[in-house]
């Protein structure tokens, strides 16, 4: 007995791989073919992949090349715009690091997480940030999801980043509360997405206080400061960032202690 699924996998969840297999158990099939949706926010191609890692722990399912079959099932979409809002931990197990590798549904998350203009500037500061790691030959589009992911906790209440950081990160209570987003983004990106890039999750926590020393901290910490929606002109920092990003980021620094002092108040 051959049953084929029908899914949207866009992404494939860990609910619906669930649903399948019940479905396969109760009804004895001995083969389970997935068939996918011709149209989603991913590309076939990339939600073919993700079934094929999906699937990849059970011999018995596979992809659909238009067998002939006893039962077409379909599948309903369980968890799918939540998990493409950023809880990876719903997608299926063995795509996680796909999704996260691949930056799949990061445009979603930052729509989902940030106001309109907090989105404008996170896909801003991940361009600069895409840039200035190419000029130093490092991984753009690495870079890229580090910068589109730094502020996906600023618009949390205070409150919540108070309870969050009274269990994991006490310390930084004393703080002010307005660089709280940059301790608590990362517990929710391990959490949520299952990001497991410590390179990454290291530059978001010290991309406030500008002080983490790796060179994806600097770019960070630089493009989050000089992006070009900020409206002053950063072009020379960012030039000098092209060419050495340690110089640059004290420099920035510097300008943003005196910013800060002046007009908020703030001591960075
Ligand atoms: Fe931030
Ligand atoms: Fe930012």
């Amino acid at each position: 007995m051959i049953a084929v699924f029908t899914l949207n996998a866009d992404p494939i969840t860990q609910a619906e791989l669930q649903a399948v297999l019940a479905c396969m158990k109760e009804k004895h099939f001995s083969c389970g073919m997935i068939r996918i949706a011709e149209e989603g926010i991913l590309s076939k191609e990339q939600r073919i992949k993700l079934v094929q890692l999906a699937i990849r722990p059970y011999r018995k399912l596979k992809l659909s090349e238009g067998t002939p079959c006893d039962e077409i099932i379909a599948i309903d979409p369980v968890n799918e715009p939540e998990a493409r809002a950023g809880a990876f931990n719903l997608a299926a197990r063995g795509t996680r690091q796909y999704l996260n590798d691949h930056g799949c549904y990061y445009e979603e998350i930052v729509t989902a997480s940030c106001k309109p203009h907090r989105a404008a500037h996170s896909r801003s500061t991940a361009d600069l940030c895409r840039e200035l790691a190419l000029a130093h030959h490092l991984n753009g589009e690495r870079a890229w999801r580090m910068g589109m992911l730094h502020d996906v906790t600023k618009i949390k209440e205070d409150d919540w980043g108070r309870s969050l950081l009274s269990v994991y990160d006490p310390d930084k209570l004393s703080m002010s509360p307005k660089i709280w987003h940059s301790f608590t983004a990362p517990l929710v990106l391990k959490q949520n997405l299952c990001l497991k890039d410590t390179g990454i999750l290291h530059a978001i926590y010290h991309h406030t206080l500008g002080d983490g020393n790796s060179d994806l901290d600097r770019i960070l910490y630089i493009a989050d400061k000089c992006e070009r929606t900020r409206g002053y002109d950063t072009e020379a920092e960012i030039k000098l960032a092209k060419q050495n990003l340690k110089e640059a980021a004290l420099l920035v620094k510097t300008e943003q202690r005196t910013y800060l002092k002046e007009k908020e108040g703030i001591h960075a």
